[in-house]
């Protein structure tokens, strides 16, 4: 027998009370049953975000949503800002690419986090610029941008929008969307709100509902006015996701049974826990500046084929971790703490992790790892 354990930054393990609700025999979307399902999923995730604002629940993945802010907010031949750190800052460069959007970059050597003070002097030297997108955790490089610091160069500016991809920081980091002055954030369902793939969600702020109004992009599915006119009724603009819904219902329950910000807590903890371990196992974390609290990448020695090593943990030990994107594949680790994840999850990925290493010839002590994540979470969790 083979125990999995999904430990990938998204699609996250789902738990078994979610998995139950959303088995239960289908529901029509279309009536007073899964309208009052609906709206408290959607009070629950004003809770997360913690906004007055409206979010808005889409049948897509993450990406889907991405490009709803896009073609919700802007113009052809607008003037953007993308802060490119990793394979997900080179989505939002594709998007608008792809709308005519004209875009600047910040380039990021991968693993470094972007500093507010140089987005702030990108828009002191161009005014025009009408969005500046980021990343929240950018997965890939398993950083963290400052999402805080940069909300607050925005703010201010009464056109130009800050667009934060939360899809692996929304429910991971405390995200303060209205305090802040985000404009708009974005997440899916397969990450912190451990559950299967196939919702995003999206908020936007009074600025970015005002910039809508001048948006003339083309869009039909994701059509964001469409949608809040019917939301706000607490129903669809087309067939709702049901089931996930249904599932996204009960995830909102378990998170404020927990409480939403020791939910942050939790992931923060498990997190440092991994942070200590791999360092204890000498292996250097690959966030130069802010690590993110949804993943934790690491180098592996020079001499382990990466992609042999994570099909190890995944084919002989059951564990699913991720691996590395573009250059840095077969070179790194990608560990989760996404989700439904708690501090076993943690010791269980770091104890096959020295299993992996000393397999595949590393010099490493079995236990250090481990014990420097014990340490870790003993000290931060005094009910263990
Ligand atoms: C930061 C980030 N942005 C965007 C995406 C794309 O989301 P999706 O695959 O749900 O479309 C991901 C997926 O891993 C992600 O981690």
């Amino acid at each position: 027998m083979l125990k999995k354990y999904l430990i990938t930054p998204g699609p996250t393990a789902v738990p078994e009370q979610v998995l139950l609700d959303m088995a239960r025999p289908m529901i029509h979307h279309r009536t007073p049953e899964f309208e009052a399902i609906f709206k408290e999923a959607r009070q629950g995730l004003k809770k997360v975000f913690k906004t007055e604002q409206e979010p808005l629940i889409l049948a897509s993945s993450g990406t889907g949503a991405m490009e709803a802010a896009v073609v919700n907010t802007l113009n052809r031949e607008d003037k953007v800002l993308v802060i490119n750190g990793g394979k997900f800052g080179e989505r939002w460069i594709k998007i608008c690419q792809t709308y005519g959007i004209e875009v600047s970059t910040i380039d990021l050597e991968w693993g470094s986090s972007v500093k507010a003070e140089d987005v702030k002097a990108f828009l002191d030297k161009n005014p025009d610029t009408k969005a500046v997108f980021v990343q929240g955790s950018e997965t890939s490089t398993t950083v963290y941008h400052p999402v805080k610091e940069l909300a607050a160069v925005t703010k201010n500016l009464p056109e130009t929008l800050l667009v934060v991809d939360g899809i692996t920081s929304a429910g991971v980091h405390d995200t303060r969307f209205d305090e802040w002055g985000i404009d708009i954030l974005i997440t899916g369902s397969q990450k912190a709100f451990m559950l299967p793939p196939g919702l995003a969600f999206i908020t936007l702020s009074q600025k970015a509902w005002n910039m809508a109004e001048t948006s003339r992009l083309p869009k039909f599915y994701f059509n964001l006015k469409t949608e809040l006119k019917n939301q706000l009724k607490n129903t669809t603009a087309w067939t709702a996701g049901v089931s996930l819904i249904i599932g996204l219902k009960t995830v909102i329950d378990m998170m404020e049974k927990e409480g939403i910000d020791n939910v942050f807590k939790r992931h923060e903890i498990n997190a440092e826990a991994t942070r200590q371990a791999v360092k204890a196992l000498g292996l250097k974390l690959l966030a130069k500046d802010l690590p993110s609290n949804a993943a934790t990448g690491c180098f592996l020695p020079e001499n382990i084929d990466g992609k042999a090593f994570v099909k190890y943990l995944r084919d002989k030990c059951g564990i699913s971790l991720a691996g590395g994107q573009d250059h840095l594949a077969g070179k790194i680790l990608r560990i989760s703490h996404l989700g439904y994840h708690d501090a076993f999850d943690t010791i269980t990925a770091i104890s096959a992790i020295e299993m992996g290493l000393l397999k595949f010839g590393a010099n490493i002590e079995l236990g250090k790892g481990v014990a420097a994540a014990q340490k870790v979470l003993m000290g931060e969790m005094p009910e263990i």
